[in-house]
């Protein structure tokens, strides 16, 4: 029978060889990041571009194949940090006016962390959008200008267990489309990124409800491992509100 004193001393070198298999893990995975991103010409490309991060060139892809981001329209940004697709909707839109022979479009900016400032756009950092208040919050702010395009790049942080992370996408994407259906002018439009899964048809069919057509895009700059995707819904079909005769319109 083991004394109390070296199962203690047992105990502690287990806990001592977890802590070390686990420091062994997450260097390892850091140093494939690190080889990774090395390896990877759209980082480079950000660098020479002075875009925040790779993603730039996702949103660039898919606004060349539709054309959603155009001078003079106004763009809300949902899970803006750091920051380049906001740099990517402000120069598309012209929201910083440097292009004088076009119209001037709005860029505004949230995610739950910290952006730093665009110039050209307007920022709301530390407001978590998966809550109503944050809508209410964003819906004064806009102060009944509609919006042309709801862009949402909104991911939560991965625990780890897929279907677990997938689930909370999703719920990330119906607060969006809780919110573009609250402030999108008839025929806008809205992408949001899915991680593929068995809900993603489901929501495909909840879009169609209030937009016209239901795109699925997958940009080249978006790894091919990752089971990331991107749903675009055009021509928003608007929502019906009670009148004050209590009909619908
Ligand atoms: C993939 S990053 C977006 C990158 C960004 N599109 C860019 O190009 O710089 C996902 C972002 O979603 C934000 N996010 C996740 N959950 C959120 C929430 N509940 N409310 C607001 N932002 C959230 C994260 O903080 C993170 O910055």
């Amino acid at each position: 029978m083991l004394s109390s004193s070296s199962f203690v001393k047992k105990e502690l070198n287990f806990t001592k060889m977890c802590f070390l298999v686990n420091c062994l893990k997450r260097w390892k995975s850091s140093q494939q990041w690190l080889i990774r991103q090395n390896a990877d010409p759209y980082v480079e490309k950000a660098r020479i571009y002075n875009y925040r991060c790779r993603s730039a060139f996702k949103l660039l892809e898919m606004n060349d194949k539709t054309n959603i981001l155009m001078p003079g329209l106004t763009v809300v940004d949902l899970g803006a940090s750091p920051g380049s697709w906001s740099q990517v909707a402000v120069q598309k839109t012209n929201a910083d006016g440097a292009d004088k022979s076009k119209p001037k479009g709005t860029v505004l900016s949230i995610d739950k962390l910290q952006i730093f400032p665009i110039p050209g756009a307007t920022i709301m950092s530390n407001m978590d959008f998966s809550t109503i208040e944050a809508h209410d919050k964003v819906v004064e702010a806009l102060n009944g200008k509609k919006v042309d395009v709801v862009l949402s790049d909104m991911a939560p942080s991965a625990t780890g267990v897929k279907e677990l992370d997938k689930d909370r996408i999703i719920g990330l994407c119906y607060m969006a489309i809780r919110f573009a259906a609250l402030v999108t002018r008839n025929d806008g439009n809205l992408l949001i990124k899915v991680w593929d899964g068995k809900e993603v048809p489901i929501l495909e069919m909840d879009l169609e409800r209030f937009y016209k057509s239901i795109k699925i895009l997958k940009p080249q700059a978006s790894r091919s491992e990752s089971s990331e995707k991107f749903l675009l819904a055009r021509g928003f079909k608007g929502i019906q509100r009670p009148l004050a005769n209590g009909r619908w319109g």
